[in-house]
């Protein structure tokens, strides 16, 4: 399946130019891909006229009020801003020219892409990071925690944060590795890193060999998940072959494709399965070299920080095109408008009226609170704005641009839609609609605020729902930890924890008992190991076995004792049948 993806990696921007000459008239028919990046030549006018540079100049005169298009001192019309097919499909362009001042019409179809322009996708609206530029930032923080056996049988505990770009390892020391990535509006990302560095090679040949291809990673609501696959050069196939290595990167030996599938906006919680290795996979550098038997487990909690202000990207190396104030989605670079604005940009105006209130936040308004219901237009010659209230009645106010209307000491009839309206000089009519809810006052619920809530463990209280517990608990006051074996909000999300291990009723996570270890403390400690999390070291001597829970020895005879270093003769042997052998040596000794 991910070969088929590659070729969908490739971010290549095109341009279709099909040039249609109408004779008569002097006009050009000229079609654009909506996407045609801002540069992008459309038509040559000299050329296609067959005119001498002395028969220049030439000036755009009409058609086009919002500089989409710039007309360069060669006469060649170029895309100046971006295009976007939902505002304005096409443009009827005059363009004036030479000593004669004729008059050419250069009629531009701007046509559709799929899946342009992107979608700003509110599922992943990603923080704006306060980190200023160049500093590193990446769009998600990972931390990772792995719990591995290693061929010496000691058992490694890592916790490790990767936040920043710029920190990790190959990236200081082997700026030559690569990443290429691409995004979708459906809060998926996907990249492609390029492995090149010896350390690197030298760990991704051992995974190779030791059967790791994909590493699949999910979380407990299966929305949220992560795949790491492992191609070799000899196995990537042609598409990938093509595609991307030669024509990106050149020759390789391996490649990992990341795939990234994030419908959230705080911190997830994802748990991996870690193949099992066909043979030790080294870790780690010299003269501290490390050989991972089996990984028991291995949780990345990922959590969107954001890019600063203008950027966006897995690495936050993209630069936005929002304007006017738009807000710009990390995934794609896709832009959030402020009222008043339009296009792929938020560049283009447009005529509109919002209606908005404040406080901003709906949980804020509650009964005997004041609210103020704000009504403005942009980019419209208003004649009449008004706002009507949830009982019909209205107000009106001839040429303003605002309207802000305080509703005092808000009661529950205040409840219900607020119509702004606004008319412009040519009768057109703009409206927008907002609706108010009143909350009860604190700790009050239901259809009158006549009841309490009284909440316990600081959760809050809801008109409608009443209390709405944090993770963990439930009950109608939040008064009892969830049961045993589930967690979460409304404790909904299940956990098996193993060998008694206990669940945190808030996150899931399993407090293994002592011996077991891993994130379902199903692996019991290894040989050399026992206690809670596998943190003492066995003191068991001459091939003993060591109790993973409590470290006892179970000796190989003839050795006994607690640590088995201690000759056992035990009961059934006989001090004749020791005395006999070691008399015999002593014959045979020479005095
Ligand atoms: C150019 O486009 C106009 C407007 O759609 C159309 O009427 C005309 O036939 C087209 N001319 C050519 C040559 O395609
Ligand atoms: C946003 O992403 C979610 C999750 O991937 C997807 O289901 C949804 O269709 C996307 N919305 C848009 C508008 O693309
Ligand atoms: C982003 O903008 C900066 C500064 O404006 C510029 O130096 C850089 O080349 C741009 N990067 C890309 C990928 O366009
Ligand atoms: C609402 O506004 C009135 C008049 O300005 C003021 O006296 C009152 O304290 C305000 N109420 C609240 C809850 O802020
Ligand atoms: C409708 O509601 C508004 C705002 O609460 C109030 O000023 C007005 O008097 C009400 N009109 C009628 C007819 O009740
Ligand atoms: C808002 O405008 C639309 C048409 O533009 C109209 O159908 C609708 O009735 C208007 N709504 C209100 C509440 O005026
Ligand atoms: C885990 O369990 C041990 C005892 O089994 C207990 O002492 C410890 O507090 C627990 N830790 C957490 C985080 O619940
Ligand atoms: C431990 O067992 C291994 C294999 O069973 C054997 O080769 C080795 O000699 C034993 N060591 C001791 C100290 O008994």
């Amino acid at each position: 399946m991910a070969v088929n993806l590659i070729p969908t990696l490739l971010i290549s921007v095109y341009v279709v130019l099909t040039r249609a000459r109408l004779a008569e008239g002097r006009s050009f028919n000229v079609s654009v891909p909506e996407n045609a990046p801002v540069g992008t030549e459309v038509v040559g006018v000299r050329q296609w006229l067959g005119m001498q540079k002395a028969e220049l100049p030439c000036v755009k005169t009409e058609g086009d009020p919002y500089g989409r298009f710039l007309l360069t001192k060669e006469c060649t019309l170029v895309v100046a801003n971006p295009l976007d097919w939902s505002v304005q499909s096409e443009y009827t362009i005059k363009i004036r020219v030479g000593r004669v001042q004729e008059v050419i019409n250069v009629w531009i179809q701007v046509t559709d892409v799929s899946g342009y322009p992107p979608v700003y996708n509110e599922t992943c609206e990603t923080p704006i990071s306060p980190a200023g530029k160049d500093t590193g930032e990446v769009l998600f923080s990972f931390d990772f925690n792995v719990e591995a056996k290693t061929d010496t049988g000691d058992v490694l505990a890592v916790r490790r944060t990767l936040n920043k770009f710029y920190e990790t390892r190959n990236m200081r020391k082997f700026p030559n590795t690569r990443f290429s990535y691409t995004e979708s509006s459906n809060c998926r990302l996907q990249t492609i890193f390029v492995v090149r560095s010896l350390n690197d090679l030298v760990a991704a040949d051992q995974l190779w060999s030791g059967q790791f291809r994909n590493l699949p990673c999910r979380a407990d609501s299966r929305d949220s998940e992560l795949s790491i696959h492992l191609y070799s050069y000899t196995m990537m196939g042609d598409l990938i072959r093509n595609y991307v290595i030669e024509r990106y990167f050149g020759t390789l030996n391996f490649i990992y494709l990341i795939t990234l599938t994030f419908p959230a906006k705080s911190t997830v919680r994802l748990v991996c399965q870690f193949p099992p290795l066909g043979k030790p996979v080294r870790i780690g550098t010299p003269p501290n070299p490390t050989r991972l038997a089996h990984v028991q487990s291995l949780n990345i909690d990922v959590h969107p920080q954001g890019c600063p202000v203008g950027k966006y990207g897995l690495l936050c190396d993209k630069n936005c095109t929002c304007q006017n104030g738009a807000r710009c989605h990390g995934f794609n670079g896709a832009c959030k408008c402020q009222h008043g604005w339009q296009g792929v940009a938020c560049d283009i105006p447009k005529p509109d009226v919002a209606a908005t209130k404040t406080p901003s936040d709906s949980r804020a308004i509650y009964m005997f609170t004041n609210v103020t219901i704000h009504c403005r237009v942009y980019h419209i010659d208003v004649e009449t704005l008004s706002l009507r209230f949830p009982n019909t009645s209205e107000v009106m106010s001839e040429g303003v641009n605002q309207l802000d209307i305080k509703v005092f000491n808000a009661q529950l009839h205040d409840e219900g839609p607020y119509t702004c309206q606004a008319r412009d000089n040519d009768g057109k009519v703009f409206n927008k609609t907002i609706v108010l809810n009143i909350n009860c006052p604190p700790n009050g619920k239901g259809e009158l605020c006549d009841e309490v809530c009284d909440c316990l463990h600081s959760a809050s209280c809801d008109r409608w729902a009443g209390c709405v517990c944090p993770p963990g608990w439930t009950g109608t006051r939040c008064q009892t930890q969830c049961p045993e074996g589930t967690y979460g909000k409304d404790c909904t999300k299940t956990r098996g924890c193993q060998h008694g291990a206990s669940c945190s009723p808030i996150d899931g996570r399993c407090n293994c008992t002592v011996g077991w270890y891993g994130s379902n403390c199903g692996g019991a400690c290894p040989k050399s190991r026992y206690g809670w999390r596998c943190r003492q070291v066995c003191s068991c001597k001459n091939n003993a076995t060591c109790h993973h829970v409590d470290g006892s020895c179970a000796c190989v005879p003839p050795w006994g004792g607690r640590n088995c270093d201690k000759f056992h003769v035990t009961q059934t042997t006989s001090l004749i049948e020791i005395l006999v052998p070691l008399a015999s040596i002593l014959l045979v000794v020479p005095w």
